[in-house]
């Protein structure tokens, strides 16, 4: 069975206080719910991962950053890398989110270059796809989601490549309230799944875990989960709020 994954993506929300007691109050609720067996990872600001581990330190979830350098040490002012994330304690990165992709202008070559640093310096790698608005309507979405697959982890080895998880997130669903329907998005993750057993043959493909993103929240998660090949969701804005981002792990 693959596993099954809530991550709480906080983009750049939540001063450090703010932060820590969100992080207090969810790891409490799900430590004291061992019945709960899907894996839990709250992605805070770098800043605030140091001490969001302190807290998660003796409980059942997980920390993640929501980024990476693509070098591994040296001069490059302003950036936090893969082996410092590791040092906090965390265990996963985000690579390859759509605002980093559109406003940071990464693309698929960076993306992967983050992608080895991260797995090499002993991460566990969420990494995103996902198609704009225009690509969706003019029926691209597959041959989009295939290039960022395929230039930004294909060029994994098979023992990397089950280090990664993949989001979907459809690019015009996020942070729109517009959310793929549970159909779109299980024709997505299914296609997602066959590229894999392609590269990879079918028991990498059926143990690598899918996450779909984009508005989702307590009144959809579970229409979406219920698809066969949804195994779990990234979460964007409802992961700021304790009731809405447990319920969302409840639903899967
Ligand atoms: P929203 O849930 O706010 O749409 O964001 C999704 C997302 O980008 C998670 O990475």
């Amino acid at each position: 069975m693959r596993k099954k994954i809530v991550a709480g993506n906080w983009k750049m929300n939540m001063e450090l206080e703010e932060g820590l007691n969100l992080v207090k109050s969810i790891n409490q609720y799900f430590t004291d719910k061992p019945s709960v067996r899907c894996e839990v990872i709250v992605c805070p600001p770098y800043i605030h991962l140091a001490s969001v581990n302190q807290i998660l330190k003796n409980g059942k979830v997980r920390a993640g950053a929501q980024n990476c350098a693509s070098e591994k040490s040296g001069a490059y002012t302003g950036e936090v890398s893969a082996p410092m994330i590791k040092s906090t304690g965390a265990e996963y990165v985000i690579i390859g989110h759509s605002e980093r992709r559109t406003y940071y202008n990464e693309d698929n070559r960076i993306l992967n270059k983050k992608t080895i640093l991260a797995l090499g310096a002993g991460l566990k790698v969420i990494f995103c796809c996902g198609e704009v608005k225009e690509e969706r309507e003019s029926g691209k979405y597959f041959e989009v989601v295939r290039t960022q697959l395929e230039e930004g982890l294909f060029t994994l080895k098979p023992e990397e490549i089950t280090n990664v998880v993949i989001a979907y997130e459809p690019v015009w669903a996020i942070g729109t309230g517009l959310t793929a329907t549970p159909e779109q998005a299980q024709e997505m993750h299914e296609y997602i799944r066959s590229l894999i057993k392609g590269k990879y043959g079918s028991v990498i493909a059926e143990n690598i875990t899918i996450l779909y993103g984009g508005s989702c929240k307590p009144s959809n998660a579970a229409e979406i989960f219920s698809k066969p090949d949804v195994d779990g969701g990234l979460i964007g804005g409802a992961s700021l709020k304790k009731e809405d981002f447990i319920a969302i792990v409840e639903a899967v």
